[in-house]
């Protein structure tokens, strides 16, 4: 079956590149680029990689984020990336970058955006993948450290399909992003946000009422809300879902507990991503795997959600 699921043509609409940075790759730019890390090797910081919950998690992935520093260690990690998507027929990727991880840290944007945006025109040319690049907003942050952010990117409009929001989740609702995302619907860009990950149903209302997404990233949460459920049916609103990191995160105990493939039956329109896929054991293969393993996803229901992830497609 994983053969045949990595054969199968698909399109990743949720990978945070930040978080596809795998820790051989960590340890390689550290070296290069001369900074002390707390792991004493690749192994180590591997078995750190034990999550209770969203922001366990996104403290080590901020503190990973550290040792990029300049435009090529972005192509480096864009296009890592991108090799494992021609590897795993992924023939479109839409992927997030947060510049507010490297701009605070005193990189700039267009050092970050060059050498991502140089990988993905790369992944084009060289390896025929087609790619949307989004950029999102730290939800941690204030919404005006989120509107300097967008100042900092309308100059380079042409480089972006959409703008999201991530980071952590419960007590920074949709809500507090409505004036940003205002301002970048109206300067062109599409929208997305990351709702109903840890966060209660109300968040994805709001990202859907306030932020006008186009999709939900993640979203499990709506199946507390069957009202909710009835509006991403009639709208098709898709959900780009993340098996391994909701595992692992322990939006759920277990896979056999996920609820995407109840979804998918019920007509939403559930996608298969990755999300960090250095960070939670797996590409996306690796997610259609483990739902055939724990769910007894059938070859037809992986073909229904690879055409959901095409369909999805903003770029
Ligand atoms: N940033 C990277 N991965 C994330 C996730 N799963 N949820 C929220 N923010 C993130
Ligand atoms: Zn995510």
């Amino acid at each position: 079956m994983y053969d045949w699921l990595n054969a199968l043509p698909k399109a990743e609409l949720h990978l945070h590149l930040e978080g596809s940075l795998e820790p051989e790759l960590l340890f390689a730019l550290a070296e290069r680029n001369k900074i002390a890390l707390p792991w004493g090797d690749v192994e180590s910081l591997r078995g750190a990689y034990a999550f209770n919950n969203l922001q366990e998690f996104l403290d080590l992935y901020y503190q990973g984020a550290n040792v990029l520093r300049h435009e090529q260690d972005f192509y480096d990690l864009t296009w890592a990336y991108l090799e494992k998507c021609k590897a795993q027929n992924v023939i479109h990727t839409e992927p997030f970058f947060d510049p507010q991880t490297h701009t605070d840290r005193g990189v700039p944007f267009e050092v970050v955006l060059d050498g991502i945006a140089g990988a993905l025109r790369d992944g084009r040319d060289k390896l025929g993948i087609s790619s949307g690049l989004i950029l999102s907003f730290l939800r941690h942050l204030s919404e005006d450290e989120a509107q300097a952010t967008l100042d900092q990117a309308l100059p380079f409009r042409d480089a972006f399909v959409a703008v999201g929001l991530d980071s952590s989740e419960v007590g920074h609702p949709p809500s507090k992003f409505r004036r940003v995302f205002d301002r970048a619907r109206a300067e062109g860009f599409l929208t997305v946000a990351h709702a109903g990950e840890e966060g209660p149903p109300e968040y994805i209302w709001e990202a859907l009422d306030l932020l006008k997404v186009s999709r939900i990233d993640h979203g499990v949460r709506a199946a507390e809300d069957p009202k909710l459920i009835e509006r991403l049916i009639d709208e098709q609103i898709p959900l780009t879902v993340c098996p391994l990191s909701n595992t692992k995160l322990c939006v759920f105990d277990d896979m056999s507990q996920h609820n995407i493939l109840e979804l998918l039956e019920r007509g939403v329109k559930v996608t298969v991503n990755s999300d960090d896929p250095a960070y939670f054991g797996g590409y996306v293969t690796e997610n259609f795997q483990a739902l055939h393993e724990s769910l007894g996803m059938t070859q037809g229901q992986a073909k229904r959600l690879a055409q959901n992830s095409l369909d999805a497609r903003l770029a």
